[in-house]
């Protein structure tokens, strides 16, 4: 059994219960359940937003209000240069329901990199968060989307790419980016932003209201493969996870 499939088996009830909550905690009705009592997960829509080269204190602490004040989780890749000096952040974060997951610890191009590289980015980032945060896995976006066959196989880890991607990053306009992110958004996408940028948890923050407001549950990475009934597998690429896949 991979250590994927005993984390959500384990943390199943755990992670029902959390989706649960957060769709108690909004403005969605409560949860109906079945004939046996066990309550049913809401059909969906899903997204889930992801956050990438933080965290950084100024804008990511703005990020995590607006998300706890809305009921919303989300998912972190982080860099291991800005985990130095924000530890506090980060177990805020998880402590709040939120992944974080591995985004090397120099924002290197995986494609580029040798055997010994690859180890020096990513298994050195896994290892600070492990002492961290008291596990070990750890979900991988590599920066740019870029890897190699080789890297993928020495990955130890689910990578995950993205479905939407306003490119928050070229220009801070937060009105372009929601409605880019808006018009383009299904079931089962994985949304692309930047929490080291203000325009771009602004633009986070109105995404989930609009979205909210036409019926979408945000949910972090791990959630949504629960919820599909699928376990993420090591080295394979994700880009999202839509239903009846
Ligand atoms: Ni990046």
């Amino acid at each position: 059994m991979s250590n994927w499939k005993k984390r959500l088996g384990a943390g199943g009830l755990a992670l029902l219960a959390l989706i649960l909550a957060a769709v108690g905690g909004s403005a969605h009705p409560a949860p109906e359940q079945d004939v046996l009592g066990e309550a049913k997960i809401p059909a969906g829509p899903y997204v889930a937003l992801t956050f990438d080269d933080g965290p950084r204190q100024a804008t990511t602490s703005v990020l995590l209000d607006g998300l706890a004040q809305r009921g919303v989780h989300a998912t972190f890749f982080v860099i291991g240069e800005n985990v130095e000096g924000n530890e506090l952040l980060l177990q805020r974060m998880e402590g709040e329901g939120h992944q974080i997951g591995l985004h090397t610890y120099h924002h290197k191009p995986l494609d580029q990199l040798n055997a010994a590289g690859f180890y020096a980015e990513v298994d050195s980032l896994r290892a600070t968060l492990t002492a961290l945060l008291g596990r070990e896995e750890f979900m991988l976006r590599p920066p740019y989307g870029m890897m190699n066959a080789a890297n993928q196989a020495r990955a130890a880890a689910p990578i995950i790419l993205w479905s939407v991607d306003p490119e928050d990053w070229s220009d801070r306009n937060t009105a372009r980016q929601v409605s880019a992110i808006t018009a383009d958004v299904k079931d089962g996408d994985i949304i692309l932003l930047h929490d080291i940028y203000a325009e771009s948890v602004d633009t986070a923050l109105q995404v989930v209201d609009a979205l909210m407001a036409q019926g979408y549950h945000f949910v972090t990475v791990e959630q949504l493969f629960a919820i599909r009934g699928r376990t993420p597998e090591n080295g394979k690429i994700y880009r999202r996870l839509p239903p009846g896949d």
